[in-house]
């Protein structure tokens, strides 16, 4: 219950054979779901619209695997007045009871875990240990937001002054348009919703239509939570019809978004303009992308090192805002350091990400697939290509690329690519890896290996991210352990999985009384 301490779900064991054994079962039983319609959820009911997409597997592009509704602006008003008669009980129903409504349906997630996962498996290509674990980030989301709202839901009592009693406490801002990426289909997803389901914020929620599937989740976990009608409103839709109505709406007041830089900054400037009838200023959240450095210092543990920058760089293909896309090599290593990449990157097996023995699979569309390799063709341009593995024929494949020879001015080196891509730069020494590392405009995650605690502390003041890692690899932060995001434009808003973030989504009030 909300009074046990916080713990993160655990990582899967795969030695376990019941682990092993439900993965494969639970692909089987999604698979034999594929092919439903998937509706629209407005306030409480199913909405059918006559638009609709298809959601396919990238593994396989003939494989479909549903149909899903689309929102259009008339979906979204509707959406927007089931959320707005849902606000005023929802907004003051106590913050304990809503917490107990996050965590039933985080109790659901988890007696589901194995068939959310296999979604993911099929939906995005994400590996069985990747998906589970998304999974059990949206689980501790859910727990950890729960926990902290109760803590944030008790008034405070401000100052000691005699005659006077002030008293500080947060409210739910509004209507909340809560905007996801398709990477971390259901951990990003959940986050930002229960996150804003649990201030008191009615949600209207725009999953990715790259993951659309896995968003529909939420409609049954929360329906079966017992969350009132209205609070929650599952709106897919194509961002050109509805994207720009959904964030510039004068009711909505809260965008919690997570996504590309650019669309990021395009729903920063919209939400600024008040529209006619706006009586608030919106406040937006937006997790935007990254272009991750690790340094390797010349006294590195070159064991520990390759292989943590692999999975940095390539673990689930290299679509996280937090993977590592450039490697900084120090001068004295960089020799040894390249020949133990190439033949560790070498190794790696690819394919479709439902057989476990493969480390990478295919991305996740083939607009995806087509701008990575454009971006390879001018790896080869402006560096010299180190690695270029074959991959499948059939499936949103690319080549897992290495391309040394990159310069901080590259473009390889400044833009966020979203693809197993990785440049690798040599540096002169630590000083300039630093320099490096920092030089480019965006600011999220970040590593080093090294022995030097000289070179770790420098480091720790220098390396400017918001997720430092010394000594392991540069993705997967943990809710609470690791609390996360970036700034500069790597986006703007405080860090998810930690205590700052709920707060941003309410509004302080102070009472005073006269004694
Ligand atoms: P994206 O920006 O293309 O899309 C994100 C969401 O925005 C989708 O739901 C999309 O439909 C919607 N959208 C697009 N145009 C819109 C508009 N005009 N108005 C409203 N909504 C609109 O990003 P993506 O491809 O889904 O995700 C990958 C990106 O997300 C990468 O850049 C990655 O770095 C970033 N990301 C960041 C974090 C983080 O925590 N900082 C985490 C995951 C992903
Ligand atoms: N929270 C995710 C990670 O750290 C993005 O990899």
């Amino acid at each position: 219950g909300l009074d046990a301490p916080f713990r993160n779900d655990e990582l899967i064991d795969f030695t376990i054979p019941g682990n092993r054994h439900a993965f494969p079962e639970a692909i089987a039983t999604v698979r034999a779901a594929k092919g439903k319609t998937y509706p629209l959820c407005i306030g409480g009911k199913d909405v059918e619209t006559e638009k609709f997409i298809q959601s396919s597997n990238p593994a396989d592009p003939d494989e479909v695997l549903g149909r899903i509704c689309q929102a259009g602006q008339g979906e979204i008003d509707q959406a927007i007045a089931a959320a707005e008669s849902a606000l005023p009980a929802w907004r003051d129903t106590e913050p304990r009871e809503r917490a107990e409504v996050i965590l039933r349906a985080a109790a659901i997630m988890r007696r589901r875990q194995f068939e959310l996962s296999a979604w993911q498996v099929l939906e995005v290509g994400k590996q069985w240990d990747q998906a589970f674990h998304d999974v059990g980030e949206a689980i501790d989301f859910m727990e950890y937001y729960a926990r902290d709202m109760v803590r944030l839901g008790k008034p405070r009592r401000m100052g000691r002054a005699p005659g006077e009693h002030n008293q500080l406490f947060y409210q739910a801002k509004g209507i909340a348009a809560v905007i996801s990426p398709w990477n971390f289909p259901l951990a990003i997803s959940t986050g930002m919703v229960s996150a804003n389901i649990v201030v008191g914020n009615p949600v209207i929620y725009k999953p990715s239509n790259l993951a659309p599937i896995i968003g529909y989740g939420l409609v049954e976990i929360f329906r079966e939570a017992g969350l009132p009608d209205g609070v929650f409103n599952y709106c897919p839709g194509s961002s050109r019809d509805m994207g720009d109505y959904l964030v510039e709406h004068p009711k909505v007041a809260v965008i919690s978004f997570t996504g590309s830089e650019a669309v990021g900054l395009r729903i920063q400037e919209k939400a600024a303009k008040v529209q006619p009838g706006q009586t608030h200023c919106k406040r937006v959240v937006a997790e935007m992308g990254g272009k991750n450095a690790i340094i390797v210092d010349d006294d590195a543990d070159l064991d520990l090192a390759v292989l943590h920058i692999l999975y940095s760089a390539f673990g689930f293909q290299g679509q996280k805002c937090s993977a590592c896309s450039r490697v900084i090599v120090v001068e004295d290593i960089y020799d040894r350091f390249i020949e133990r990449l190439t033949k560790a990157a070498e190794c790696i097996k690819i394919g479709p990400s439902e057989d476990p023995a493969n480390y990478m699979g295919p991305v996740v569309d083939a607009s995806a697939q087509q701008k990575i390799l454009e971006y390879i063709d001018l790896a080869a341009k402006e560096g010299t290509i180190l690695v270029k593995r074959s991959v499948p024929e059939k499936g949103c494949y690319v080549p897992l690329t290495i391309v040394t020879d990159i310069e901080p001015q590259h473009r390889i080196a400044q833009e966020e690519i979203f693809g197993p891509v990785l440049a690798v730069m040599r540096a002169k020494d630590f000083d300039q890896a630093i320099d490096w590392a920092n030089a480019t405009r965006f600011a999220l995650t970040g590593g080093v290996f090294s022995r030097s605690p000289k070179h770790l502390d420098q480091a720790r003041r220098e390396f400017r991210v918001g997720n430092l890692y010394l000594n392991r690899n540069n993705t997967g932060a943990l809710v609470e352990r690791q609390p996360f995001g970036g700034f500069k434009m790597s986006g703007v808003g405080s860090k998810t999985g930690g205590p700052d973030y709920l707060i941003q989504l309410m509004d302080p009030r102070c009472v005073t009384e006269n004694t």
